[in-house]
């Protein structure tokens, strides 16, 4: 559709009919999507690329196989996340880098950010020693980086993953993020299924896991993200779920410190099962924790 014109337009006049013609196609893939939304992607899509704001949308576009912008338009035709096409994603208080190697942070995870801070400021009045905090299944670095980013105390993070582009991901973020957190704050990234490679005890450990029994994505999750997002980041076999919580759950026991806490991000019809698991091993308590709408979404457990 886009390769075959090359007639001069306006970039603005260009999105706008490029929005217009299609726009049911478009919110069907991108739900939520608007012409404003749109220019704001567009706008991203310049400033990733270093290029002026000033007389962006104004700049004379010629569609053509070479021209960025129709790199954009391509894509989007194609259904890949904007946020991939602008390799941006915003969470918490922070911009982050995203490539299609990494799961697009989702906004629901920000409570379990603000739920850990809340556990961070408790462990930090209990104890004058530095935060050892570990993320494991880090992606972007979302959720440690946030948690760096505003914890009141000295924090030693470790951000996990078993994907060595992933973790690439994250030391770009960390790198960008380093002004955003206290001085003596030290993040380190570390390539480990789960918790197996990691020896040094922490305060704090926080995971948004790969959490969806592949039975229940085949019918349920939106196309978009099973053809562009990692399966590795969203997906587990429904055989080997409950082994594979119960092998991350013993190794989160032998792993916090005395008063340490443990809050992950979890599949809402599987908690219960999983609540069970976390019960066999030695921690002071265990629970369920609802996100602000009233739904199960979380599991928290004290040392
Ligand atoms: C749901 S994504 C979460 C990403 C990021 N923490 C966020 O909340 O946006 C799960 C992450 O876990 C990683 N992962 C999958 N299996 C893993 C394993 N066995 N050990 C460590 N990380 C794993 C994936 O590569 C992916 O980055």
């Amino acid at each position: 559709m886009i390769s075959g014109m090359t007639s001069s337009v306006c970039l603005r006049d260009f999105t706008k009919d490029f929005f217009l013609k299609q726009e049911k196609r478009l919110t069907e893939v991108y739900p939520g999507l608007t012409l404003s939304i749109l220019y704001r992607y567009l706008e991203g899509y310049g400033v990733e690329r270093q290029m002026s704001l000033d007389h962006l949308f104004d700049q004379v576009y010629t569609p053509g196989p070479h021209n960025l912008w129709t790199v954009f338009f391509q894509q989007m035709e194609q259904g890949v996340p904007l946020e991939y096409i602008i390799g941006r994603a915003y969470f918490y208080r922070s911009e982050f880098y995203v490539n299609q190697h990494v799961l697009i942070p989702r906004h629901e995870t920000e409570i379990l950010v603000e739920f850990v801070l809340a556990e961070m400021k408790r462990l930090a009045l209990e104890s004058p020693d530095d935060l050892k905090v570990c993320d494991v299944g880090t992606g972007c670095g979302a959720i440690l980086l946030s948690l760096m980013r505003d914890s009141h105390r000295t924090v030693q993070g470790l951000g996990i993953d078993l994907s060595l582009e992933a973790l690439k991901v994250a030391k770009r973020n960390d790198f960008y993020l380093r002004f955003t957190r206290s001085k003596n704050s030290h993040s380190r990234f570390l390539l480990s299924d789960r918790l197996s490679e990691v020896t040094e005890k922490q305060h704090v450990i926080v995971s948004n896991p790969p959490y969806i029994p592949w039975s229940f994505a085949k019918e349920n999750v939106h196309p978009q993200v099973k053809r562009y997002e990692p399966h590795m980041a969203l997906f587990l076999p429904d055989e080997i779920y409950e082994q594979w919580f119960t092998e991350f759950f013993q190794q989160v026991d032998d792993l916090l410190f005395q008063g340490g806490v443990f809050m992950m991000e979890g599949h809402e019809d599987q908690l219960e099962n999983l609540l069970k698991i976390l019960q066999k091993c030695s921690f002071k308590q265990v629970m369920i924790v609802n996100d602000l709408t009233g739904r199960s979404r979380f599991l928290k457990a004290l040392k």
